[in-house]
């Protein structure tokens, strides 16, 4: 998504600069083609040669060393994007008041003046981050529509606690493709759901199945920075909550079903990719059955069936909200695929075949199909989840639209 994007990444003297050059190895995986400025105080910390390195490009000096007396204009002119991080408190106060005393402060002054996004990475100590200067300074540049991300709270390098930290490179990397991307779900609520559900046997024993919750995950995080508010319901895993998201956790497919109702009525979108049980123990007993209280050594286990959660959200009234299902199979994929599209009326159902390599569970990429009413079908290739979420969320865009714009 950021392949050949021109973006220009300005470096102040902060500690939280050997992020950056994380960040910068980053943006260059994603293949954008990142000019780094660097200020005099930045140079203090860490030498030029570094993102000159993971960049590839030769980094942008103060005008005084720079080969080029018109750096400012040309590398603005061009950049599709200008990123500072870290922006120390000294950098914002410049920007704010209009200072333009350096290379890159020149280039922020002049990038105001064009239609280019800029985004902020604040850095500082936390008693520095609440000074009311700072404040104020922040203020005043969002007013004037530049962007923020973070900081974080937590402890700082300097050994304080607080707010101030740095956002982390990917939280970074998150906003700039978000921004890129141009935000296209913003003002959207969406509700995804996502993982295995866990039906108890005993406080010991449970059933599961074998979702990573990695598709779910990727939706919410994606989902999230193309703009849109998103709350993730997820079954037990082993990720990470995704950066500015409402995470609420469950365990079995009742509590699934329970916080899946209760969100549904404030979302315009639900994404069902949680990976439910179908049946749960008919018996769930309070105290850990034991070996040896087992009469024969088969034993039988009785299976009662959990609730289709999406279907009965089906036919509630739908009052323009949009449901996506996904259907995870190992035969006939597209046949059945379909007819859970119509048993479920839903807009649009994601299909893939579990026992082809590299898709379905426990594996970062995904082949899929893309299934909506009455039966049309696209087959995409194998990609990784997050571009599979892009795709899905994609055509979340188009169906949102209202019928008359897209048509034309
Ligand atoms: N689903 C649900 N509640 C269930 C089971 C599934 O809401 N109790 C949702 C899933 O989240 C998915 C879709 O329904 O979005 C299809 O799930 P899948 O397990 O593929 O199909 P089932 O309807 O359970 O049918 P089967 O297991 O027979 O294939």
């Amino acid at each position: 998504m950021l392949k050949d994007t021109p973006i220009l990444l300005g470096l102040t003297g902060g500690i939280a600069i050997y992020k950056s050059a994380e960040l910068t190895r980053l943006l260059r995986r994603e293949g954008a083609e990142v000019h780094c400025v660097m200020t005099r105080n930045a140079r203090r910390f860490i030498s030029p040669l570094l993102f000159e390195a993971l960049a590839q490009n030769r980094v942008a000096l103060d005008e005084s060393e720079s080969a080029h007396p018109f750096d400012h204009i040309r590398l603005s002119e061009k950049a599709r994007l200008i990123v500072v991080a870290p922006a120390t408190a000294n950098l914002l106060g410049k920007f704010a008041s209009g200072i333009a005393d350096d290379l890159l402060t020149t280039m922020l002054t002049y990038g105001l003046g064009r239609p280019v996004p800029i985004l902020l990475a604040p850095a500082m100590n936390a008693s520095m981050y609440r000074n009311p200067a700072v404040q104020e300074n922040l203020r005043r540049l969002k007013k004037w529509g530049v962007l923020t991300v973070g900081p974080d709270s937590g402890e700082l390098a300097c050994g304080d606690e607080g707010p101030g930290r740095m956002a982390e490179p990917e939280e970074i990397l998150d906003r700039i493709k978000g921004i890129a991307h141009g935000l296209d779900l913003s003002g959207r609520t969406i509700l995804v759901t996502a993982g295995p559900t866990r039906e108890p046997l005993d406080p010991v024993r449970v059933l599961s199945n074998r979702s990573s919750g990695r598709m779910g995950y990727e939706l919410a995080r994606v989902a999230a920075r193309r703009g849109a508010r998103v709350t993730l319901i997820s079954g037990p895993t082993q990720l990470p909550a995704p950066p500015g998201i409402d995470l609420v956790r469950i365990e079995t497919a009742e509590e699934l079903k329970k916080k899946t109702e209760e969100l549904y009525s404030s979302a315009q979108v639900l994404v069902m990719a949680a990976a439910v049980a179908d049946f749960r123990p008919r018996h769930s007993h309070p105290q850990k059955q034991k070996k040896s209280e087992q009469k024969a050594a088969d034993r039988l286990l009785e299976l009662t069936s959990t609730p289709d959660i999406l279907k009965e959200i089906s036919q509630k009234p739908r009052r323009g909200r949009i449901l996506v299902g996904f259907a995870a199979e190992s035969e006939k994929t597209i046949p059945h695929a379909l007819a859970k599209l119509r048993a479920k009326n839903l807009d649009l159902i994601v299909a893939n075949d579990i026992s082809r390599p590299g898709s379905g569970f426990e594996v970062s990429t995904n082949q899929v199909y893309l299934i909506s009413p009455p039966d049309k079908v696209e087959e995409l290739p194998l990609l990784s989840k997050e571009e599979v979420a892009e795709r899905i969320l994609d055509r979340v865009v188009k169906i949102l639209q209202p019928r008359h714009a897209r048509k034309t």
